[in-house]
Parts: C-alpha cells; sequence; structure tokens
C-alpha cells in the first residue's frame, strides 16, 4: 500500500491502545445492513436525525494504528503490563508499534522481538518532550543527537524487516543567529544560515531526516512543534510541506488537525496524515473521509459535525467505549485510561468541563457510565 494514502492514529500514551482502536473501527461497515452501512450512519439514521449516507462511491479508509510508546527496555525486562501493551488487536495488519529508548542494542533487540509479531512497522519515539523521558536521553532528546539518533535507526534496520519510521518533533530550538549558546547543555544546533525565510532550524531538521533515511527509515513523522513546545502554540505545517521536499521517503505531518474537513485537506496536500487527541473526541472521524485523499462526492462536507450529534449517540459511544475498555485492559488500567479517554470525548458535550469533573470523581467504569447517561437524558 502507498503511504502516501494513509490516514494514521498518533501514538498517545494511555490513549493509543485495543480500546481506542475497537471503538474506531467499529464506525466502519459491521454487516448489519446490505450494503454495509458504517454505524455512524446507522445510528444516525436510527435517531432519524441525519439524511441517509451520500458515500460518493467511496468507502471510508481504515487509518494505521500507532500504538502508545513501548519502553525497549521495559519489554526486554518483560513487566507484568507488557501482554497489554502488546495487544495489537483488532487489525494488527495495519499496527505499528512504537518504541522508546535511547540505547541502539536494546532499541535493536526490541525491534526483533516485535519484527516476529504481526504488525505493519515499527517506529521510534524522537518526539516525546516530557521530562521524565528526556532525562534518560529518549524521546525528543534524541534530535539533538544526531549520531546516536542515526545509529538507532541503523540497529533496528538489521532486526527487523518491517516498515521503520521515526517520529520526530522539529528539535532543539536554535539560537539566534551569531550568538551562542547560553549553556553547555543542551546542546542546541547552531542555525547555519541558509534555512529558508521563516523556517528557523529547517536545514538541521533536514540533515538529521537525511541522516535518517540514509540509515534505513522508511517514513518520517513530522509533529512540527519544537522540543520546548507544549500545545500552545500552533503546528507550523510549512515545515512538513518543506520537508516533503527534501526527502525521497514519504513525510507524515501532524499537529492540531480540528475537524474532518482539516484531515482531508491536509491529506489532499500531500499525504499521509496523522490525527490523535481529535480522534479521541471523535472516533468516528476516519469512518467520514473517503478513501483516497480525494472528495470527490463532497463527502465530508455532507456528513454533520460533531456538535450536531444527538446526546443519544455521543452516549452510545461513550458506553461502548467503557465496555471495551472492561474487555480489552487490565483493572490496574481502567480508570486512567478512561480519565485520559474523557478528557478529550467530553469536549462533544455542551457543558463539558461540568460532565469532565463529574467524571473525573468517579471510581469505577460503571458510575463514569452513569454519569453520562444522565446527562444526556438531561440534555437531549
Ligand atoms: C495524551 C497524549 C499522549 C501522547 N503520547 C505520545 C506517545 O506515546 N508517543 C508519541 O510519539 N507522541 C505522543 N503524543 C503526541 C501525539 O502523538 C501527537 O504528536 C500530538 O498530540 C499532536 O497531534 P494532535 O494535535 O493531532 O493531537 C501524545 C499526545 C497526547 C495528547
Amino acid at each position: 500500500m502507498d503511504a502516501r494514502e494513509r490516514y494514521m492514529l498518533a501514538p498517545m500514551a494511555e490513549l493509543s491502545h485495543r480500546v481506542l482502536r475497537e471503538l474506531i473501527e467499529s464506525f466502519f461497515n459491521q454487516g448489519e445492513v446490505s450494503p454495509p452501512a458504517p454505524r455512524f450512519f446507522r445510528a444516525a439514521a436510527r435517531e432519524k436525525m441525519l439524511p441517509p449516507p451520500p458515500l460518493c462511491g467511496d468507502t471510508p479508509q481504515r487509518p494505521e494504528y500507532f500504538t502508545e510508546m513501548i519502553s525497549a527496555a521495559g519489554l526486554l525486562s518483560g513487566g507484568p503490563f507488557e501482554k497489554w501493551y502488546l495487544d495489537g488487536g483488532p487489525c494488527p495488519e495495519r499496527l505499528v508499534y512504537q518504541l522508546l529508548g535511547a540505547d541502539p542494542d536494546k532499541l535493536a533487540a526490541a525491534a526483533a522481538l516485535l519484527d516476529s509479531r504481526d504488525c505493519l512497522g515499527i517506529d521510534i519515539n524522537m518526539g516525546c518532550a516530557a521530562p521524565a523521558i528526556t532525562r534518560t536521553g529518549a524521546g525528543v532528546k534524541l534530535m539533538e543527537d544526531m549520531d546516536r539518533a542515526g545509529r538507532i535507526v541503523a540497529a533496528v534496520r538489521k532486526r527487523t524487516k518491517k516498515r521503520l519510521s521515526a517520529k520526530l518533533r522539529l528539535g532543539p530550538r536554535p539560537s539566534p543567529a551569531g550568538e551562542s549558546p547560553k549553556t553547555p547543555e543542551p546542546k542546541i544546533p547552531a542555525v547555519f544560515g541558509s534555512d529558508p525565510a521563516g523556517l528557523p532550524g529547517f536545514e538541521y531538521l533536514l540533515a538529521f531526516c537525511r541522516r535518517l533515511e540514509g540509515e534505513g527509515a522508511e517514513l518520517i513523522i513530522l509533529h512540527p512543534r519544537f522540543s520546548d513546545e507544549k500545545f500552545k502554540r500552533r503546528a507550523r505545517w510549512d515545515y512538513v510541506e518543506a520537508l516533503r521536499n527534501g526527502l525521497s521517503i514519504p513525510v507524515a505531518g501532524n499537529g492540531d488537525i480540528a475537524s474532518a474537513d482539516e484531515l482531508v485537506r491536509r491529506g489532499e496536500a500531500g499525504g499521509p496524515v496523522m490525527i490523535g487527541r481529535l480522534a479521541v473526541r471523535e472516533p468516528w472521524i476516519f469512518a467520514r473521509v473517503p478513501a483516497g485523499n480525494g472528495n470527490p462526492g463532497g463527502a465530508p462536507g455532507n456528513f454533520p459535525e460533531a456538535s450536531f450529534l444527538e446526546a443519544s449517540f455521543l452516549e452510545e459511544t461513550a458506553l461502548d467505549f467503557l465496555s471495551l475498555l472492561s474487555r480489552h485492559q487490565p483493572p490496574e488500567f481502567h480508570l486512567s485510561r478512561a480519565r485520559r479517554f474523557f478528557r478529550c470525548y467530553c469536549d462533544n458535550f455542551t457543558w463539558a468541563e461540568h460532565i469532565r469533573n463529574k467524571i473525573n470523581r468517579e471510581e469505577t467504569l460503571s458510575g463514569m457510565g452513569r454519569v453520562i447517561s444522565e446527562y444526556c437524558r438531561e440534555n437531549p
């Protein structure tokens, strides 16, 4: 398959596990009617709140799924919860395991272990900016050490035939030209002086990615924010476009996509496209975008945005999530995973903060389900 045509679910700690994948897949054809309609439309038709689906002869495209980051060291030492992190259901053929670590040998050994499993690819996390991760030299810290990052890709490449990718940020913020870094650590790469206008640090990013490409990476996923940027500043998509022009392997863009229309538009601009938080808020999102990157029949513009969705549909989806969670994750994970999910999902409700707080106070999944059902009854 051509990666240029793909949509992807982002790796997200405590979110990108089997439960979210099961939920997303449930919005695709399920064979209850003939021809089978995605659950999204069946629910809508049942509630008589939407017109029948204008499918424009094109079926929605199922996404690729990245797992949450999996520590290479943890995997090798066989922790008690590893089997849950490794659960590749329900569609391992579209699953990409994301590995976290800073040691080329450990990452390579972990990749060899994953290589024997049913999956599409292996991804190396070079973008996580959480201090607990960067302190260990992993995540985005690797972007300060091109040589180590290159050795990691080379070592992993030797141990797997699966598609190998790396997910990055823009890297460390460059110091203004002519200024030397104020501290010896972190080693901030110099501005080389030939960055395209408006794209500081691009030359370093390009050199970094070319090194990964040279060592055998087949795909780069770029979340275009600098290492020290959280979610406040907008993702800089012009870097994605520039990087696509500079590499011969595909570059997936990721960051701040807020609607199905925007997802399609970004895909049309050259794909692949990865989404994170939007797919948690609207797990039906992938079922709304037609195959390929085109939008020939007008979809998804003909489909309602989430804000028009009836409370009963939102309730059904939330309850499905809770039931999948109790089936596919260990009890120790239930509350943390549910709270993470509802942090995004509650944005669909008018009184988002109110219901989020109520859910957070619950200590059981059934209590959370009750809160949602009551809310939906009171706010139809
Ligand atoms: C709760 C949460 C957990 C995340 N965990 C990971 C992770 O495990 N690995 C990773 O590479 N990125 C992780 N990210 C970053 C996302 O993959 C993605 O790059 C970021 O959310 C921007 O995409 P979005 O705007 O579509 O959400 C995480 C983001 C969030 C919100």
